[in-house]
């Protein structure tokens, strides 16, 4: 039986505002399900929307419509969205789907029943118009952090989950197990900022709030975002119902990718309401950093106050969603954060894109054509300098699986790209333009061509999960299945030999980059 592998990115906050930033995570997890399929897993891959909350209802009330009607449309772009950057999900979940409503309704039930929620009362300051309680801490000047106006202190009866009981088991479960907080940094942040400081018992149920699902037994109260939310990774599974085959075969998550803001969720409240329900662990929580616009969250420049494009329904129609997705991965460090900018973005799409993995295939391609009518040859007269090339090629290929198999995206991209370069080193090196022209050149311009072609088909193979559209005409050019599993990446012996290679065209044309900065300026700057 194959081994199973489920990946999830966290459920977005419904938004009109669609970025590169809340695509990333979404892109992250792509490349992590796709290149688990490729070892041959049987994988899962969930993403969605998070629905409920005073916020929701007052965007939908802002835009003049129903909560429902407000969400469905802009759910719709989302997935338009995720469609557009070739995001391949297994399940969409939205927690206003009844099924997860259910679940997360006997979610609630279940912590009850066994003792971890009690009634009690939430005291803190609430800002009226923004439907919001607020800790003192919290406090901007005294007066509410979201709107600016006056807060007075109040007290709301509401339910509790005994979080405070899971400080021990919770440093223990780190301790044990190094791997379930990553980067490491993240498990210290945890233990400092939050276990030692001793945690306090977590409001999950809240009277003020309608926009939400119901507690079962005592509905005047809607359950509390985040447990609402939190259970989106079980409930996508058919936990707590009927139909929980999913639950039974995929649960517990292998990776639940998350952002930096949110670890604390992941890492403290989520694991802490699983211990209480008896249920296994997930065996992984790996937070990414941002994608920083000029140095911060925001996408304008604080010099010039020009914006820069950022929005991916505008790049992928005129990039690729290739070279969108190779820049994310291989530019923001995974686990920290990450500088984006237009210049950044057409440099590296020149350099790296055009430049290194495209040059290199029209090369290789082209010389195919010319000496030997696009056929396969074998490989006849070896030396060192072939040995040598091989080796380099191979030991990538270890490190880029290691790196996959740790979900260390920057690295494993980082080693897919060294093949490349050593491909093109290579061909610097062996000249294979001189060797045609010598005596008895043949034998050596066999190998040199089958070795270059057979980096090609290794070095592609590993970077499908990363940019699928460009490395598919390339698998099919070199008449190789496209989203196959790793095959014959231990030697260069995967092509056939005497088949003759497909028609290719140029992948990523080379870039004007100041006239494609200046369209992007136009495009994000319109009023001017
Ligand atoms: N709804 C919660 C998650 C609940 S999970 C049970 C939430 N949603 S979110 O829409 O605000 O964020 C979704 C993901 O997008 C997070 O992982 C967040 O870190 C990511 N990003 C949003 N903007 C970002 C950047 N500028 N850079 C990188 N990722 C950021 O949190």
């Amino acid at each position: 039986m194959k081994e199973k592998f489920y990946v999830t990115t966290p459920i977005y906050y419904p938004s009109r505002k669609l970025t590169l930033g809340n695509s990333y995570t979404t892109i992250i997890c792509d490349a992590i399900a796709r290149f688990n399929k490729k070892f041959g897993k049987d994988v899962f891959y969930l993403t969605g929307t998070d629905e409920h909350g005073q916020k929701i209802s007052q965007a939908a009330a802002n835009a003049g419509k129903k909560e429902m009607d407000y969400l469905d449309e802009i759910i719709a772009d989302t997935k338009n969205l995720w469609n557009l950057l070739g995001i391949e999900y297994d399940k969409f979940i939205r927690t206003t789907d009844d099924y997860h409503e259910k679940t997360a309704q006997k979610v609630f039930n279940e912590l009850y029943k066994r003792g971890y929620i009690y009634k009690g009362a939430y005291k803190g300051w609430y800002c009226t118009p923004c439907e919001s309680f607020f800790t003192e801490s919290q406090l901007v000047d005294g007066k509410c952090p979201d709107c600016g106006r006056e807060v007075k202190f109040q007290e709301e009866e509401a339910y509790f989950f005994k979080l405070s009981e899971f400080g021990d088991r919770l440093i223990k479960l780190y301790e044990e197990n190094p791997e379930f907080l990553q980067p490491q940094s993240r498990v210290n942040e945890m233990i400092n900022n939050f276990i030692k400081p001793g945690l306090n018992d977590l409001c999950v149920s809240r009277t003020s709030v309608k926009w939400g699902v119901p507690v079962e037994f005592d509905p005047n109260h809607t359950i509390y975002v985040w447990i609402d939310a939190l259970s989106n990774y079980i409930s996508a599974l058919g936990a707590f119902s009927d139909n929980d085959e999913n639950f039974k075969k995929f649960w517990p998550a292998d990776v639940h990718v998350v952002g930096k803001e949110i670890v604390r969720f992941h890492a403290i409240i989520w694991p802490a309401i699983l211990m209480a329900l008896d249920l296994p662990l997930p065996k992984r929580v790996y937070a990414h950093g941002w994608i920083l616009f000029g140095g911060d969250k925001l996408s304008k420049s604080k010099e010039t106050g020009e914006k820069e494009c950022v929005d991916p329904r505008v790049l992928v129609p005129l990039y690729g969603s290739d070279a969108i997705r190779y820049f994310l991965y291989r530019e923001i460090p995974f686990g920290g954060d990450g500088n984006y900018s237009t210049a950044l973005f057409l440099n590296k799409f020149n350099s790296d894109l055009s430049n290194n993995f495209g040059n290199l295939v029209s090369r290789t391609f082209g010389m195919m054509r010319k000496y030997f009518a696009s056929v396969v040859p074998a490989a006849e007269e070896i030396t060192a300098d072939d040995e040598e090339f091989k080796n380099n090629v191979l030991a990538e290929v270890k490190a880029a699986y290691e790196y996959m198999d740790k979900i260390e995206i920057t690295k494993a991209i980082t080693a897919v790209f060294n093949i490349f370069t050593h491909a093109n080193t290579y061909i610097q090196k062996v000249e294979p333009w001189a060797v045609a022209k010598a005596e008895n050149g043949q034998a050596r311009l066999k190998t040199i061509m089958r070795y270059l072609l057979e980096s090609i088909r290794i070095g592609t193979s590993l970077f499908e999960p990363f940019a699928p559209d460009c490395t598919a005409k390339v698998l099919t050019a070199l008449g190789l299945e496209t989203r196959g599993v790793f095959e014959n990446m231990e030697d260069f012996d995967g092509l056939a030999q005497g088949k003759e290679l497909g028609a290719l065209d140029i992948l990523f044309p080379r870039l004007d980059v100041e006239a494609e900065t200046e369209k992007l300026r136009k495009i994000a700057n319109p009023e001017e």
